[in-house]
């Protein structure tokens, strides 16, 4: 099933020929920063459909629009002057803005859920902003995965989620990033983060000024629909807060193992190889949210029964690294 000729190195014909397969309304997956996106033309109501059918994801979930390109999304999303100032610092990067849609702005209507806002951002990878110029127009595209699973950071990742049911990746190495972007409502008149990601609250302060909240889960109902469904679910049940590790558990340990022990016995140092993975041995959370996804994927595909994860610091980009394994963790509860 692994068809490694569809994993196409971003050459200009193969970008070129990507950005036509876009505009005959084909999906492809392509990489960001971030994560693998499959992406879609966003004006194509009937590639968006595709979209939702071949991830299996519920309508009402919204997607992000890329653009290769402030300018380019201009045209779809009102920008007031909060976003041109974070757009200034912060694109092209790993921060989404959900702003009001733009009166017949022509995106399809599956891409905003029927909402009056639209999600948008502009990656930093330079394959994703080359095949999104190339056809001219933006592109659709959540992360390249099953709904509600891990998503993907490398592009077999993606061939391993949907095998030959997409015509094509395009290459682009291992996500720098490795977790979704930040995601800004700044539809209302304090903004506020939906989705925690590697551009944290303080980061976003420095350019406005103002304290900048999370959406608080547990007293409201989510206003990112994505919120509030299953994610990022290992097939392996997780254990949080792991001080040790049980016999049948393999370890994604965070920072230093070396006077970690298994509940039976032996010291996690004398593991076999596979059974642990190391998110930052330095203790580094940019790193670690790098090897978030690819790790838990490797741990999943282990001989052992359950995942044991140690504590990861709640401050920084640890925010979004431990919204990302809570969801995981409770998503296999009931
Ligand atoms: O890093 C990323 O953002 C990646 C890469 C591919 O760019 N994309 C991504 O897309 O994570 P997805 O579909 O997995 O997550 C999009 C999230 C969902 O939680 C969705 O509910 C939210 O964005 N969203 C999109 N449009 C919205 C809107 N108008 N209002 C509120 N939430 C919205
Ligand atoms: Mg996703």
């Amino acid at each position: 099933m692994l068809t490694k000729h569809m994993i196409l190195e971003p050459t200009d014909t193969n970008i070129q020929k990507a950005a036509q397969a876009l505009r005959a309304g084909a999906l492809i997956a392509f990489p960001t920063e971030t994560v693998y996106g499959l992406g879609g033309h966003a004006c194509d109501g009937v590639a968006v459909a595709k979209i939702f059918a071949l991830k299996n994801r519920p309508q009402i979930n919204p997607l992000i629009t890329h653009g290769a390109g402030q300018d380019m999304l201009e045209d779809y999303a009102v920008f007031d002057e909060r976003a041109r100032a974070l757009a200034a610092q912060f694109w092209p990067g790993p921060l989404s803005f959900i702003l009001p849609l733009k009166d017949k702005s022509g995106i399809s209507e599956l891409v905003t859920a029927g909402l009056p806002t639209i999600g948008v951002r502009v990656p930093a990878h330079k394959v994703a902003r080359d095949v999104i110029a190339a056809l001219g127009a933006p592109v659709a595209a959540p992360s390249a995965n099953i709904s509600g699973r891990l998503s993907p950071t490398a592009a077999h990742h993606v061939i391993e989620e949907f095998g030959d049911k997409i015509s094509c990746v395009l290459a682009g190495g291992v996500a720098d990033v490795g977790l979704e972007s930040t995601i800004l409502d700044l539809t209302t008149r304090a903004p506020v983060i939906l989705r925690p990601g590697a551009v944290t609250a303080e980061d976003i302060e420095l350019i406005l000024n103002e304290k900048i909240s999370y959406e608080d889960h547990t007293t409201s109902t989510p206003k990112s629909p994505g919120q509030l469904l299953r994610h990022y679910a290992p097939r392996k049940k997780l254990r949080l807060h792991a001080v040790d590790v049980d016999e049948n558990e393999a370890l994604l340990a965070f920072g230093s193992t070396r006077f970690m022990a298994g509940r039976h016995g032996g010291a996690v140092k004398d593991f076999p190889k596979e059974r642990v993975r190391n998110l930052s041995e330095a203790g580094d959370l940019y790193e670690a949210a790098a090897h978030l996804f690819g790790y838990l994927r490797a741990l999943d595909q282990s001989s052992y029964t359950s995942i044991a994860v140690m504590d990861i610091p709640n401050k920084g980009v640890g925010i979004a690294i431990n919204d990302r394994l809570r969801r995981a963790a409770k998503s296999q509860e009931s």
